[in-house]
């Protein structure tokens, strides 16, 4: 039964406990939406997290998280030692704005449960003009923009005005390309025909979340994890389980003692999305025989595995899964840029048509022309040229950033080097939250991302997720200088008013 809480402020706020919306999600949302509409009004009191908690039964630590995150989008003021206040100024949602409607007609539109699940995915954090330190940004400005060039101009005119769909499993020569590519740098050694072109690896989730699960099936999904992935399945129907990370990667003890049993695995070996660890061979060995054992698929999430700065790059989960349980997708949004929309999924033979038709339902995406071109540029070594290049580039602005964060941030931040991957976990000192501190560097144009929208529970202790990968060395200690000011200034509030 959905629940109200029965104070007179908040009426109006409906919580549904059996909804796959997380109680804080749809607590967050409830609040934004109360205060757009102008039901609670400009500098009106919002109930202590105490009472909010026991009324409406979750934890008092999480109705403060949510607090903390409308405190850090506006919508709400925190005043030390007399409560939480609606901020002034939050412009007010009208009919008008949306385009009124005839005198006398009145209508109104429901949303489904999907649309709500979709509205409060927090997925799009990684639209919008780019600034330093976003998480996951290639050197753009180092890209070989003229040579891509060529072999697009080389694609559009040799397809003999051939401007069609394509084929239903993307273009058979990038296909290949792929596949040797596979075998050389991911030791695994698979089938062209295994293989389907998706645009991007967002696509092949939904691909596989469409095809493979129904409604209620249980996916353990690495948490805090990527968003987007998380959020597709989520919308899909599907009862999305975190699972917490340890030091050798998901830890499957855990989520055996406490999950039900899973249709999906959704992990990042290579390089855990977002704390960076590496998955050990024993878990990989664990988990792999757990699928076979309890009939699970996995996604293996290969996103930034290009890029490793010690040793030689680890062989894929995949490659060691004898049963076909894992399901292997890549992406070229690192390697390459994120606007090629290129990525595949490496799946059972079996399995390859169902998931190929899936994509022309759901609209193909990717451009025929595109996927030629990129064949010819990887089968010419100008893919792995450019990767080479770029993972020197990475490192050294790897080591810069650790270098200025280590010496110029020192009160406000620890840094938390990584083997791999485009960005770097930096840890927030003195109890600064994640939120405010994204939010004042935005400010100030630096694009971090807070750690805590990647899980679906309030973390331990805050952090920046920090992209090393999109900011020019010579920028690098002058943006630092000014992320240490703007730090410094967010904890000299803190003692200056207390802790909240
Ligand atoms: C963990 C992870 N997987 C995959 C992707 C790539 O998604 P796409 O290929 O759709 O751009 C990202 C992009 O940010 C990511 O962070």
């Amino acid at each position: 039964m959905p629940k109200s809480p029965s104070g007179v402020l908040l009426q109006g706020l409906t919580l549904e406990r059996s909804s796959r919306v997380p109680m804080y999600k749809q607590l967050e949302t409830g609040l934004r939406k109360l205060i757009l509409s102008g039901t609670l009004r400009a500098r009106q009191k919002l109930p202590s997290t105490r009472e909010l908690a026991g009324e409406i039964g979750i934890s008092r630590i999480t109705v403060k998280a949510v607090y903390e995150q409308l405190v850090a989008e506006g919508y709400v003021q925190a005043k030390s030692g007399s409560g939480t206040f609606v901020a002034d100024g939050v412009k007010l949602e009208t009919s008008s704005q949306v385009g009124s409607l005839p005198d006398g007609v009145t209508q109104k539109i429901h949303l489904t449960d999907r649309a709500l699940s979709i509205l409060s995915s927090n997925a799009s954090v990684r639209q919008g003009e780019t600034e330093p330190f976003r998480p996951g940004v290639p050197a753009l400005d180092l890209f070989p923009v003229k040579l891509w060039n060529k072999y697009i101009r080389e694609a559009t005119n040799t397809s003999h005005g051939d401007f069609s769909y394509g084929s239903v499993n993307g273009n058979a020569d990038l296909r290949r390309s792929i596949a040797s590519y596979l075998s050389d740098a991911r030791g695994l050694n698979v089938e062209t025909e295994q293989i389907v072109i998706t645009s991007g690896a967002q696509q092949a989730f939904t691909l596989i979340a469409f095809a493979l699960l129904i409604t209620g099936d249980t996916v353990w999904y690495e948490n805090p994890g990527h968003i987007a992935g998380r959020d597709i399945m989520q919308v899909m129907g599907a009862n999305v389980a975190p699972v917490p990370i340890d030091a050798e990667g998901i830890d499957l003890e855990f989520a055996i003692k406490n999950r039900p049993s899973p249709k999906l695995i959704f992990t990042t070996p290579s390089h855990q999305q977002p704390l960076g660890t590496t998955m050990s061979l024993a878990r990989r060995l664990s988990l792999l025989s757990y699928a076979q054992e309890n009939d699970a698929w996995i996604i293996e999430d290969d996103y930034d595995s290009e890029f490793r700065y010690r040793g030689r790059p680890l062989p894929a989960l995949s490659a060691l899964d004898t049963n076909r349980r894992v399901l292997y997708v890549g992406t070229f949004s690192k390697s390459m840029f994120a606007a090629i929309r290129l990525g595949y999924i490496v799946v059972p033979p079996e399995m390859v048509d169902a998931i190929g038709k899936t994509k022309i339902l759901l609209g193909q995406n990717s451009s025929p022309l595109v996927e030629q071109a990129l064949s010819h540029f990887m089968d010419d070594g100008r893919f792995v040229e450019h990767i080479r290049r770029m993972r020197r580039v990475y490192r050294e602005r790897r080591d810069l950033l650790f270098d200025c964060l280590s010496s110029m941030c020192t009160e406000s931040l620890t840094p938390q080097s990584s083997d791999a991957g485009m960005h770097m976990l930096a840890w927030l000192n003195g109890g600064v939250n994640d939120f405010t501190a994204h939010r004042a560097l935005l400010d100030v144009g630096i694009e971090s991302l807070p750690l805590s929208v990647y899980s679906v529970y309030p973390i331990e202790r805050s952090a920046l997720v920090l992209g090393f990968s999109n900011v020019r060395e010579e920028r690098l200690p002058g943006l630092v200088g000014r992320m240490s000011n703007t730090l410094r200034s967010l904890s000299d509030i803190r003692v200056l008013h207390g802790p909240k």
